[in-house]
């Protein structure tokens, strides 16, 4: 239901325009649509938070990190050799296709194309990596 419900809403109000001002408000409803989006999508792998143990890497901070860096995390060879930070571009093809973005990933394929449902789910990454003020690499 939220799937289909937060995308109708957001592309209605991208198409209305928004009023001077709603920006912060638009911004936390991407936000809380990508967190609704991440627990159904994600949260049975990821926590957020470094200190909760998950079967895939806490992803708190991923935004600009570099890709295969939490110590100690059992990282694929294909993911800990690749080399590359994880930007919103580098997440966004992650998420439409990771095991063809990378292959030899051990990350179950994730096929999530819809570009508003991805904007949502980056908006949430986005948030949890500014929690301790650090930097986003776009
Ligand atoms: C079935 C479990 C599972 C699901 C569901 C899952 N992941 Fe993963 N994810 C993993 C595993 C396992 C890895 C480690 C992959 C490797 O080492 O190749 C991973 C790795 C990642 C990484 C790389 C992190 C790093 O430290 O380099 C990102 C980013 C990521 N996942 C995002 C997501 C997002 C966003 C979703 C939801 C759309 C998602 N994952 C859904 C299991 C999962």
């Amino acid at each position: 239901m939220q799937k289909i419900l937060y995308p109708t809403i957001l592309s209605l109000a991208m198409t209305a325009g928004l009023p001077a001002g709603a920006e912060p408000l638009f911004e936390q409803i991407k936000v809380d649509a990508g967190q609704a989006l991440f627990n159904g999508e994600c949260r049975r792998c990821h926590a957020t938070d470094s200190s909760d143990p998950s079967y895939g890497p806490p992803l708190e901070n991923v935004l600009g990190r570099a890709a295969g860096s939490v110590p100690d995390y059992p990282y694929s060879v294909a993911l800990e050799a690749s080399g590359i930070v994880w930007t919103e571009a580098a997440l966004r093809a992650w998420i439409e296709d990771n095991d063809g973005f990378m292959p030899g990933t051990k990350m179950r394929h994730v096929g999530i194309t819809d570009r508003t449902v991805q904007d949502f789910i980056l908006a949430y990454l986005g948030s949890i990596t500014t929690r301790d003020g650090s930097e986003i690499a776009k």
